[in-house]
């Protein structure tokens, strides 16, 4: 390994497996273009403070943004035997301008430049996480479109319970999926604390200005305390907390469509472009695409059980398990951002069975519901009108017939409130047209609810 940032206080050298375990620079090199600004904001400012001369500082700019271009074209090449992307970059910008370099790292440590890098890093991942979404959501929100007026079995308990809309369906996802941006969201109120200036832990004696680095980078305030800034990887946490909520929603999104492409449900057809076969079986179309997305799940939450066990019992301040928080969050984003690229494409090539559909929803029992309340509605008390419609039920389904074929008198042995008008009812349009309460599945609603998210996700 090349000469080392702390090296002159050591008498021998460190053994090479160190070298290889300590290193960080094979994931870390990712931060290098935050590297650069954090470090260029860092010397304007202590070039303005006096702290180091003003020609030093400008050099050392000049450097740094020579560098930062490379880094921004990826022509940089990182040098693999230094321990980390701040040792590159302090050794590029030597190589570039000589001793001036060594000025650079006044009251600074790694301890707070690197939480620097990682909050710039994130700040940019976050917004670009807020934009996938939205094309996401847009995407799904284009397919309800487009399959408006069907009508599926909405389910609980995995059985058959009454008629929904699939697009109000897909809309519970996209409600899911603001919350998940909201949370992001509101994760940008701490990732908005500038930390540098904390230096190891304690802050510094140099007359630094940390107010002036927190305007240059674009930040909402500073951290409070130089411990907790170094040590605080909260804001991982909660971004990996976020991914977490965000992959369960896709992972039962993926799920619905496995299910809903099965032989056995048959409610859609995945192209064949988003599926893949099998090696031994000629037959077969896979939904393995969905199947990676709910698989990722697993990974994200990983990531985010990584954290919080790296953080559990950890003693303040600065502590090198840091270090790990990096491939956790890392993994965690670009798995993610693959999960979120491909549902988007994915759900443009879905066709829609609507045969099968319409057959299965002419199964009276998704109707059960509608005539309870259609008693209700004539004066009968809720727990009674349940009762007289789980007998209508129970004997019907015993005798292979439907509530439509009951006559007007098999119908009043049931109840005398009972009319042939109820028949009316007795039919998937019908029963979600019914469904009007604030937030339900009738067509009107929907359709509102339908404009509303395409305004809203312009
Ligand atoms: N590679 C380190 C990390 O990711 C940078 C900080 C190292 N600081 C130290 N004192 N060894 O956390």
């Amino acid at each position: 390994m090349s000469k080392k940032l702390w090296g002159t206080r050591f008498p021998k050298r460190t053994s090479l497996l160190t070298d290889r375990f300590t290193s960080s620079i094979s994931y870390d090199q990712r931060l290098a273009k935050y590297d650069c600004l954090g470090s260029i904001a860092h010397a304007r400012m202590l070039g303005r403070q006096r702290i180091i001369p003003l020609k030093d500082a400008s050099l050392i700019v000049k450097g740094l943004e020579s560098i930062l271009k490379d880094v921004v074209n990826g022509k940089f090449k990182f040098d693999l035997n230094q321990e980390d992307v701040h040792s590159n970059i302090q050794d590029a910008l030597f190589k570039k301008i000589g001793r001036s370099a060594d000025k650079l790292h006044t009251a600074r440590s790694r301890n707070d430049q690197v939480v620097l890098d990682v909050k710039m890093f994130m700040r940019d991942e976050v917004n670009e996480f807020l934009r996938l979404i939205t094309l996401l959501q847009k995407s799904i929100l284009k397919f309800a479109e487009n399959n408006s007026q069907v009508i599926i079995p909405g389910y609980t308990h995995l059985q058959m319970a009454q008629c929904v809309l699939l697009a109000h369906h897909l809309l519970a996802y996209i409600e899911c999926m603001e919350r998940d941006k909201e949370r992001l969201k509101d994760s940008q109120k701490r990732l908005s604390l500038m930390p540098l200036g904390s230096c190891a832990l304690s802050g510094t004696s140099l007359p630094i200005s940390r107010e002036q680095v927190r305007v240059e980078l674009g930040f909402g305030a500073l951290t409070g305390n130089s411990i907790d800034s170094v040590s605080d990887r909260d804001f991982i946490i909660e971004f990996l907390a976020g991914l977490s909520i965000l992959s369960v929603h896709l992972s039962r999104l993926a799920e619905d469509l496995i299910l809903w492409s099965t032989k056995e449900f048959n409610f859609i057809d995945i192209d064949y472009s988003f599926c893949t076969g099998s090696s031994i079986m000629p037959h077969k179309k896979n939904p393995d695409v969905l199947e990676l997305i709910r698989g990722s799940t697993g990974k994200i939450q990983g990531s985010l059980s990584c954290m919080l066990m790296l953080m559990k019992g950890l003693p303040l301040s600065y502590n090198r398990d840091l270090q790990l928080d990096k491939p956790a969050l890392f993994d965690a984003a670009d798995t993610m951002k693959s999960v979120l690229e491909i549902f988007a494409e994915l759900f443009q090539n879905i066709a829609v069975e609507k045969d099968t559909i319409a057959l299965k929803i002419t199964d009276e029992s998704l109707f059960s519901v509608d005539i309870v309340e259609y008693l209700i509605k004539k004066g009968e008390p809720y727990r009674q009108a349940h009762d007289i419609v789980g007998r209508m039920f129970r004997d019907c389904s015993g005798k292979e017939r439907r509530i439509s074929d009951l006559s007007v008198s098999e119908l009043k042995k049931y109840s005398s409130k009972l009319e042939l008008d109820v028949k009316k009812i007795l039919n998937a349009l019908a029963s979600v047209g019914l469904k009007t309460s604030f937030g339900g599945t009738s067509p009107r609603l929907v359709s509102r609810q339908l404009k509303n998210w395409s305004k809203k996700l312009k």
